[in-house]
């Protein structure tokens, strides 16, 4: 039996980068988790019989929220729908199912890398039937719908049982909860050459993956520990928490240090890898270089052929336009195209699914492909795993081999977070207000050749996204960004990204931030950050 709940609009249901994402206390207010998911329910469509996957990443309110959105489901019309075992599944992991079982679309539970527990985060969103994150048309009609939304179907039935897998009803519609690591694995064996990492491993090849109390750890240990043979306790942190143990889940220097440390000491494992919340984030290690996200885009990229399901080569690169050129210069050398996107990967889902391109890549630590319409962390570890098994190299080997065939693309990302919404506003309106006064501008060695406030234009669509971030980009290669995040849940995250382009071989082995010190003076004379936001210092460096 389902029953209609009068109720009224939040003004606060605008999807952010990665659906809507707000602090705990904020999602379980009364009708607060409803009125969202009805209003996707009104946004996309006639699903009526059809299948919706379900799933998250198994943080708190995750159990809960699952069976309102099994119950909504049914009252709804859905004719069936999967769920995650325990209601865990990672995002990756989810946009296979969708694609593999042709379901209408899926709900994925998270807040990604941002932390969990009673008063942290928590978020929901949705993707369409190509399995990736609905496009921005259909989150803009979602909030439309927020704001109008004024009752909500539901079911009066009990909680399904989501710890054992099999099928049960909710009413009319059929529920099924699956193994989560099932299905996924199996791609993974099917796009990559398990035989030969298998042997890499067993010849004393060292990995070690941090699953920092998130989703992960069940595909790593099933993946690299069961069937890869990689020896008990090379998956670290392998059981999700519900707090994720009281930390980020954010696979970068600073969260997942213990790891990078653990890498890079004497005698420490060859390779190391960390996973975010949701598992589809990934930071990579060799044992004595950090590999940034740009880097291993383009890394992968060149070396992609040697797994199976890229020994075709690539039909194309794609990148967010903040993430380092790294991987222009590999798509060059191939002769395909390399395209430059927004930040967020749902602007990849239109190139992949139009076979424009296979790879893709952003610096917030998301690497992916054509596999699934999801950046996917440990298909990046995966192919990171085959390419290192087939080259028998170190990844330091690998990694300074890249740099002396490209030159090298010396980044890093300064984040000042938690700043005033209205200074960070203030700010970048100021920059933008400036734009076309800055080229020929010169500041120490730099002239600055171009600036705008990148817009997008859709190949496949022809849609058109505007403001998507500041760029200054300099006559010697060099690059300044500015953008506000998209995926706070408090005040206003401003990023600023910096890059200079090192040609000459002899010198590469030089510290990042001193190669970047013009640069970063540059950005606090150029938008006044320490006046306008009262900080000096950003609060992460990566
Ligand atoms: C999420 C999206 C990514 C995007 C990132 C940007 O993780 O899935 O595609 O790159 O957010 O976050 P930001 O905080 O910079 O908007
Ligand atoms: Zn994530």
């Amino acid at each position: 039996m389902s029953v209609t709940i009068p109720t009224t609009p939040f003004n606060d249901q605008k999807p952010g980068t990665s659906g809507l994402r707000k602090k705990v206390p904020v999602f379980t207010q009364p009708h607060y988790a409803e009125n969202f998911i009805q209003a996707i329910f009104d946004s996309i469509g006639d699903f009526k019989g059809k299948t919706l996957v379900i799933g998250g990443d198994g943080r708190y309110l995750n159990r809960e929220v699952i069976q309102t959105t099994i119950k909504m489901a049914a009252a709804n019309g859905f004719g069936k729908v999967m769920v995650g075992q325990g209601g865990i599944l990672s995002t990756p992991a989810a946009s296979n199912m969708i694609r593999k079982y042709q379901a209408f679309g899926g709900i994925i539970l998270s807040a990604s890398h941002n932390p969990g527990g009673p008063n942290e985060d928590f978020g929901i969103k949705y993707n369409t039937a190509n399995g990736g994150p609905a496009p921005e048309k259909i989150t803009d009609a979602i909030y439309e719908r927020t704001k109008l939304i004024d009752r909500y179907r539901i079911s009066e039935a009990d909680d399904v049982s989501l710890d054992a897998i099999g099928t049960s009803k909710v009413d009319d519609m059929e529920v099924e909860v699956f193994d989560p690591v099932a299905d996924y694995a199996e791609l993974m064996e099917q796009l990559f050459d398990f035989d030969a990492i298998r042997s890499h491993i067993a010849s004393g090849f060292r990995i070690s993956f941090d699953a920092m109390s998130a989703v992960t750890g069940p595909y790593a240990k099933e993946i690299l520990e069961n069937r890869l043979g990689a020896p008990e306790g090379s998956v670290l942190n392998f059981e999700p928490l519900e707090d994720f143990g009281g930390h980020h889940p954010d696979p970068n220097l600073v969260h997942a240090k213990a790891l990078y440390d653990a890498v890079m000491s004497d005698g420490g494992p060859d390779f190391g890898a960390a996973s975010d919340g949701d598992g589809d984030r990934n930071m990579v290690v060799g044992h004595g270089v950090f590999i940034t996200p740009s880097d291993s885009l383009a890394i992968l990229a060149a070396n992609a052929h040697l797994a199976p399901a890229y020994k075709g080569g690539l039909a194309g690169i794609a990148r967010s336009m903040p993430t380092s050129q790294a991987a222009d210069r590999v798509a060059e050398k191939l002769g395909i195209d390399c395209y430059e996107t927004p930040t967020g990967w749902k602007f990849f889902g239109n190139l992949l699914d139009a076979s424009k391109a296979t790879l893709c890549g952003e610096e917030s630590f998301g690497t992916g492909s054509n596999h699934v319409r999801e950046k996917d962390g440990l298909w990046a570890v995966l192919l990171w795993l085959n390419i290192l098994a087939v080259r028998g190299e170190s990844a330091l080997e690998i990694v300074r081999k890249h740099w002396a065939e490209y030159g090298r693309n010396y980044y890093s990302r300064h984040d000042y977070e938690g700043i005033e919404t209205e200074a960070a506003n203030g700010l970048m309106d100021a920059l933008r207000g400036k734009l076309e006064t800055l080229p020929g501008t010169t500041f120490r060695d730099l002239t600055v050749a171009e600036a705008d406030d990148f817009a997008y234009h859709d190949p496949v669509d022809g849609s058109i996204s505007r403001k998507q971030g500041i760029r200054i980009l300099f006559e010697n290669g060099s690059r300044v960004v500015f953008r506000l995040s998209g995926t706070g849940t408090s005040g206003a995250t401003l990023r600023v990204y910096l890059e200079h382009y090192e040609p000459d071989p002899t010198r590469h082995e030089e510290e990042t931030q001193e190669t970047l010190a013009d640069l970063i003076a540059y950005a606090e004379h150029v938008a006044e950050i320490a006046k306008r936001t009262g900080r000096t210092a950003p609060t992460v460096i990566t």
